[in-house]
């Protein structure tokens, strides 16, 4: 047994780390576009004035809004990596070609909400913005190649984080439902794979993350978010196949799969745990439209109190997924023994596995926990499957305009046999979309942390031309697509 034979392989990406033209066309400023790198520790940093107009940073995730009056900032003498992306906005054409000769079949992007709708609240979108999507589209279209388009990759309008503090807020249903419809019909029959949210159960995985110790009310509002997400996704799911019967929606999971790190049973029971909280509780939302039974035990560890509406819940069921899409990119052990050698990626902590090799931002390289992954969820949900990233993330070095990336060959080879052996045991899995197919910029910012089977000119500090080069794995994967999974060598 083989994949089918029409397999939809591909490659990934998302709008904020890709196109750049931050302040072009209309577009309102997202969060993101307030973020710089801290060069020593490697952390995220927003820019900010306070009311009395003094220069601030505040650190990505610190979970603290701004001060009263205070307001995000552009500092002229900082670089913003996401201003300019890689400029997909204006090299798109170049850029799906590549992906053209590769043999793409699909390819995975997101859609810039307030490139739509600029402060997220008006009442019709921006023309603008839906005319560069439609050639975007129109161009894949024409070289043969599916859109898969992600309608939240982590970047709300800021005008709504503002006025009504995001995803915390009721109201945010209702602006992206709109955002949502005007998406579905403005590009009816020029997309069908639709995924409403970004890798959703990351509001939880971070929670988790060593070293955070989070208090009930971060969980609060956490499950809080969670919910308004997943009724927000519901509610879109539905309206895209009333709009279009062909449209088909995929739930988006992080998928890290937990190992315990010993036999311990408090150590197995840990682990079931953090299944049950960093994966499962999302996915049974998502997949079968109700709140799984250890939901309760859940809120009621973290005296988690929810507004829930009885609409909410007709919501959920009629706006359940076709598809089980997820990320996958390394699997984290857990254990209730004391250690202090903890590794994380890919919003995870655990313990170093010692079976396991580590990439150099320490993201764990593990192929069989992709067949793991695959065979757990499908016999859990029995839903067409669909990997929408995996790849490794690693330093590049131009040789003579050539890049020797054996390393990346060697990491998706690996996890493509795994998929193989999936497939043979019956998973249903329908498409892969390698992560980053084209150097972007990482989501902490950095260039240096290439994915791509094309090279991109662009370093940490925004010099370059932005050049597109083939690796020597753009060639591989061009005859991994031809041999259909067949010749991975
Ligand atoms: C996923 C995100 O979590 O991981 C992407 O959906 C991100 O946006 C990817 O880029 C890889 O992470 P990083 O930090 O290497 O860019």
């Amino acid at each position: 047994m083989s994949f089918p034979a029409d397999f939809l392989w591909g490659g990934a990406s998302s709008a904020h780390q890709c196109e750049g033209a931050w302040n072009v066309g209309g577009r309102g400023p997202g969060k993101r576009d307030y973020m710089i790198v801290d060069r020593k520790t490697r952390q995220r940093l927003l820019t900010y004035v306070d009311r009395d107009g003094t220069r601030r940073l505040m650190p990505l995730g610190s979970g603290t809004q701004l001060p009263e009056g205070a307001r995000y900032e552009i500092f002229d003498d900082c670089f913003y990596p996401d201003h300019d992306g890689v400029d997909f906005y204006h090299r798109y054409k170049e850029d799906i070609a590549l992906f053209r000769e590769m043999g793409f079949k699909v390819f995975r992007m997101s859609i810039s909400w307030s490139r739509l709708f600029p402060r997220g609240d008006e009442a019709k979108p921006n023309q603008n913005g839906i005319a560069f999507y439609k050639d975007v589209f129109e161009e894949l279209q024409k070289n043969g190649i599916e859109p898969l388009v992600t309608l939240w990759h982590d970047d709300t309008p800021l005008f709504l984080e503002e006025s009504i503090g995001g995803w915390s807020s009721r109201k945010m249903i209702g602006r992206y439902e709109k955002y949502a419809e005007a998406c579905f019909r403005a590009f009816k029959g020029l997309v069908r794979y639709w995924l409403p949210f970004n890798e959703i159960n990351n509001v939880l995985l971070f929670l988790e993350m060593f070293g955070k110790n989070p208090t009930d009310e971060m969980y609060q509002a956490a499950y809080q978010e969670l919910h308004y997400k997943f009724v927000a996704g519901a509610r879109a799911a539905a309206k895209a196949r009333q709009i279009d019967p062909r449209n088909c929606v995929g739930c988006m999971i992080c998928g890290v799969p937990f190992y315990p790190a010993t036999c311990d049973p408090k150590d197995i029971m840990l682990n079931h745990e953090m299944w049950e909280k960093g994966l499962l509780y999302s996915s049974d939302v998502l997949c079968r439209g109700e709140y799984p039974v250890f939901s309760h035990r859940l809120w009621r560890e973290h005296k988690v109190n929810l507004d829930i509406l009885p609409q909410d819940l007709e919501d959920l069921k009629k706006g359940t997924v076709n598809m089980y899409t997820f990320s996958y990119y390394m699997t984290s052990a857990v254990t209730t023994h004391n250690t202090t050698d903890i590794v994380g990626g890919n919003c995870t902590t655990g313990v170093r596995n010692p079976y396991l090799e580590y990439s150099e931002w320490g993201w764990a390289n593990d192929p069989l926990g992709l067949r793991y992954f695959l065979e757990k969820m499908y016999t859990l949900y029995k839903l067409p499957m669909m990997i929408v990233e995996n790849g490794l993330g690693a330093v590049d070095t131009v040789e003579d305009g050539q890049i020797h990336d054996s390393y990346r060959m060697d990491y998706l080879r690996g996890h493509i046999q795994q998929m193989k052996r999936a497939v043979e045991n019956g998973v249903d899995l329908i498409g892969y979309t390698a992560w980053g197919c084209i150097d972007l910029v990482s989501a902490g910012g950095e260039m240096k942390k290439r994915y791509g089977f094309v090279y991109v000119d662009r370093d940490d500090n925004g010099a370059g031309t932005f050049q597109r080069l083939k690796k020597d794995s753009f060639a591989w994967y061009k005859k991994v697509i031809e041999s259909n999974g067949e010749d991975l060598d």
